[in-house]
């Protein structure tokens, strides 16, 4: 057990994570999509001490964080493709799979022993400061226990965090609230392997069409097994009705009836829905259990722009629990 330093996004809190980070400690910081738990990732044993705070196994590969898109490319091998992604998009909630550089200061344990590496260059600059500061790639999953849904504030991180890192930049919530989204560039086509917090259809504009990963094939990002993200009430996606032992999330006009309802945007603005996501989801999962209501019954979220990941993490915070994996 360590105490938790809970540090402020200025000069001296950065610089004070930053000492932390290059000492080998863990320390949680805001990027715009989710709070990241943050190693060195040219160290293994605080990469080791990552997976184990995160009880997360060792087979589900880490994204590397950078300062810049040449800092980030100074560790994978980028192609055209990937130049353009990158002026394009980063800073932001992108991440390129790419072939790791051999050899690289990168810790083999962040891509799992994989050829490959994710990378990505967050936006807020609080992230980029510390990133500028520490001087070194920062490996950063989300900051949650493995299994459990995504933080959003600083809060979240600390319910399940607390005492297990050595500190936290509280940069309040976060912006976008999905995560990245994931896009492999090794083969002959992009794929996307996650749907996240750059739009299919801003992508799909640069790159053309994406390429789904292959149906009942291997999972080509080991942490997107069909159950995730999920908080422990089970989940009833497309409701259009609503019972009153349930709890409900909304998306518009809420359906009358149920015990407890978070709306994730009355004017179904799905930017504003993506950003209250998760924070929605840790509302109505601990609400409903302490009313022990049955489920969370989820409104029908169209499937565009954003509505994208949201839909994604639902239907695998809904799937049958498997073996969690981050
Ligand atoms: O927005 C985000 O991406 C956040 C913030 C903190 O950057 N991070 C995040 O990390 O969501 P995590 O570890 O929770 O999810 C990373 C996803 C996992 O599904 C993992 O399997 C996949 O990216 N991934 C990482 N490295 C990979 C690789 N080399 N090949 C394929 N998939 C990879
Ligand atoms: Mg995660």
């Amino acid at each position: 057990m360590v105490r938790t330093e809970r540090l402020s996004p200025d000069r001296a809190g950065i610089a004070r994570a930053a000492a932390l980070l290059r000492a080998g400690h863990l320390v949680a910081f805001a990027t715009e999509t989710v709070y990241g738990l943050g190693a060195d990732a040219t160290n293994e044993a605080a990469v080791a001490a990552l997976f184990a705070a995160k009880g997360r196994p060792l087979f589900n590969p880490l994204i590397c964080h950078y300062a810049s898109a040449e800092a980030a490319f100074s560790d994978v091998i980028a192609g055209p493709l990937a130049e353009r992604l990158a002026r394009q998009f980063w800073p932001g909630p992108l991440t390129l799979v790419l072939a790791r550089c051999r050899p690289t200061r990168v810790a083999s344990a962040v891509s799992a022993n994989l050829p490959t590496l994710a990378v990505r260059v967050p936006a807020p600059s609080a992230a980029r400061a510390l990133l500028d500061a520490v001087q070194v790639p920062i490996a950063a999953p989300s900051a949650n226990l493995s299994g459990q849904v995504s933080p959003t504030t600083a809060e979240h991180v600390l319910s399940e965090l607390d005492g297990r890192i050595a500190a936290l930049l509280d940069a309040g919530s976060t912006t976008v609230g999905v995560e990245s989204s994931v896009v492999d560039l090794t083969g002959e086509k992009p794929v996307l392997l996650r749907p996240g917090g750059l739009t299919t259809e801003a992508l799909a504009a640069a790159v053309g069409p994406l390429e789904a990963p292959v149906p009942g094939g291997a999972p080509r990002a080991p942490g997107m097994l069909a159950s995730h993200y999920a908080p422990r009430l089970p989940l009833r996606l497309e409701a259009r009705h609503v019972r009153s032992d349930e709890a409900l999330l909304a998306f518009g006009a809420p359906l009358a009836g149920a015990a407890r309802t978070f709306n994730l945007s009355h004017r179904r603005d799905l930017t504003e829905a993506a950003a209250r996501l998760f924070a929605g989801l840790r509302f109505l999962d601990s609400e409903g259990r302490r009313l022990g209501l049955a489920r969370i019954a989820v409104m029908p979220v169209p499937e565009e722009g954003l509505g994208r990941a949201i839909v994604d993490r639902l239907v695998r915070a809904a799937a049958p629990r498997q073996a969690d994996l981050a």
